[in-house]
């Protein structure tokens, strides 16, 4: 496939450099928006790694990611000062509103919640992100709001 040759020419790329691990993990995200799985064999063989070498460093950065994104992100904040303004009640109604799996998807693949721990927006608590936008003071209701525009 495409996405295989893709991957392929980033690994011949990066396979001579001393440390090209880390560099050809990202280059790969950042091109396709995730490392797939299915890629773990080659890139161990190209580096003389085990695959669970390889998965290790993806696990051990939180910022690879197995599979596509969500076609929305929601990043909410989890750190102490939206904490006291019931970030977790806005979480729990997220969950409860879109049936989000372990990992934080939404069964339509249309929405993902990550956490993140303190957006600089402590003094207009709780704030999340969504795609990359930040919302301050988010109660109840303009979080449904949000929902209701990344979820058919
Ligand atoms: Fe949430 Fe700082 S603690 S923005």
């Amino acid at each position: 496939t495409e996405q295989q040759s893709r991957i392929a020419a980033l690994v011949s790329d990066h396979q001579a450099q001393p440390g090209g691990l880390l560099p050809l993990l990202h280059a790969v995200q950042d091109e396709l928006g995730h490392v797939p799985d299915a890629a773990t064999p080659d890139i161990a063989r190209a580096f003389r790694l085990s695959q669970a070498e390889v998965r290790g460093v993806l696990s051990f950065y939180h910022d690879f990611r197995g599979e596509p994104p969500a076609r929305h992100e929601l990043r909410l904040c989890r750190a102490e000062a939206c904490q006291s303004m019931g970030s977790e009640a806005l979480a729990q109604r997220l969950r409860a509103r879109t049936g989000l799996d372990d990992a934080g998807r939404s069964a339509d693949g249309g929405l993902e919640l990550r956490p993140v721990y303190c957006l600089g927006a402590c003094a207009c608590a709780p704030a999340l992100l969504l795609d990359g936008e930040l919302h301050a003071r988010v109660d109840a209701a303009a979080l449904d709001a949000l929902l209701a525009g990344c979820l058919e």
